[in-house]
């Protein structure tokens, strides 16, 4: 066998090699796509629905006139303690927060009679948010 012939066996073989290696991995990626589009589209789906929520948190926030006594974005005002910090705050879990808005406190009026359920949820959503969403402005 010549130089040439050698060198091109070499090649033939290296590069058999290399396809060996590329095709399970192609192969595992064709059954992995139609999972992975899964897993984007449920994440999407989920991130998608609490985002809204917290939108719509954010226009009732405005539109109930929380706004009114804990300023915008709940930086808080002299009619209303900031809410800004009750993400993190154990004492205030969803559901108490939840609570507070259906019932009312001390000086707080109760929204029982003019806030949904899912309005409630949204509320807290939004009150909970990491980054509070700003709703556009009337
Ligand atoms: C008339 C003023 C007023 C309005 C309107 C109002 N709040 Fe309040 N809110 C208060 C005051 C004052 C407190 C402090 C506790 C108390 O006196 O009830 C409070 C407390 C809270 C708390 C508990 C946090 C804490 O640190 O005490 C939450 C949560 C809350 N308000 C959410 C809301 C939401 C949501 C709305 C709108 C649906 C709203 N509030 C509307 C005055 C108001």
């Amino acid at each position: 066998m010549n130089l040439l012939g050698v060198v091109s066996l070499k090649v033939v073989v290296q590069s058999g090699l290399c396809c060996e290696k590329i095709f399970p991995v192609m192969v595992s990626f064709k059954h992995l796509t139609p999972l992975m589009l899964l897993a984007l589209a449920a994440s999407a789906f989920l991130f998608g629905q609490s985002h809204t929520a917290e939108e719509a948190g954010a226009l009732l926030f405005r539109d109930k006139g929380c706004v009114h006594c804990h300023g915008d974005g709940g930086l808080g005002t002299p009619k209303g303690p900031a809410l800004t910090s009750l993400r993190t705050d154990k004492l205030w879990s969803p559901a108490k927060i939840r609570i507070q808005i259906l019932n009312g406190g001390q000086k707080m009026p109760s929204f029982a009679d003019s806030v949904t359920d899912e309005e409630a949820a949204q509320l807290v959503a939004y009150l909970r948010a990491k980054n509070k969403p700003i709703p556009p402005t009337q």
